[in-house]
């Protein structure tokens, strides 16, 4: 059976982890960026998240990275502190096979360990499939604002899941 291995991200995860994120800039909606990340880019913004003392995981199997996690501030004023807001990345081609899951877990269990409140997750409305990711580890919809996105040549739903913490 595949195992998968969770581990903290360095900086040479940047190269397929730009990869992952370009790929989904440039065939989907998961994303609202319309320009592919440089490396220097991301390894610029995790290292802002690191630096923040939030976490950013990877996951491998066999050593080779096939997605990624993280969360950080959901907004920036102060009494925003117990709130995070997270994502997870799993390899186009790799999806179905436990691997969002077990990088779910980590991001949920670390943010307990953090103390933290509750975590969200802002998807676009056509990613039904993240929706019912979240849904299997209890997080509800508790907003969806329309028309905050607009890509490839529609306006996209942003629909907002909670998970509180305690
Ligand atoms: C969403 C995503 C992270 C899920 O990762 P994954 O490795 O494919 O998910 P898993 O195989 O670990 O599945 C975990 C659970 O979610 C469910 N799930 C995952 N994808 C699903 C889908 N398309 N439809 C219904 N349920 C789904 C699985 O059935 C599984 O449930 P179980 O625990 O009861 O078996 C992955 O599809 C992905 O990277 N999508 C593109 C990027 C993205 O949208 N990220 C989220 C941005 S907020």
């Amino acid at each position: 059976m595949t195992k998968i291995v969770l581990r903290p991200y360095t900086p040479k995860d940047a190269e397929p982890i730009v990869a992952i994120l370009n790929y989904y800039i440039v065939n989907s909606t998961a994303l609202y960026d319309y320009t592919q990340r440089t490396l220097e880019q991301q390894q610029a913004i995790f290292e802002d998240k690191l630096s923040k003392g939030f976490p950013v995981i990877v996951a491998t199997i066999d050593d080779r990275l096939v997605g990624f996690g993280y969360y950080s501030e959901f907004r920036f004023r102060e009494a925003y502190k117990y709130t995070v807001e997270h994502s997870v990345y799993v390899m186009p081609n790799e999806h179905g096979k436990g691997i969002g899951h077990v990088i779910m877990q980590r991001l949920i269990d670390l943010a307990r360990q953090q103390n933290l409140h509750t975590m969200i997750a802002v998807i676009d409305s056509e990613n039904q499939s993240s929706v019912a990711f979240h849904e299997k580890f209890g997080f509800k919809t508790v907003a969806v604002i329309k028309e905050t996105g607009y890509k490839f040549d529609r306006w996209l739903h942003s629909q907002f899941m909670q998970l509180l913490l305690e």
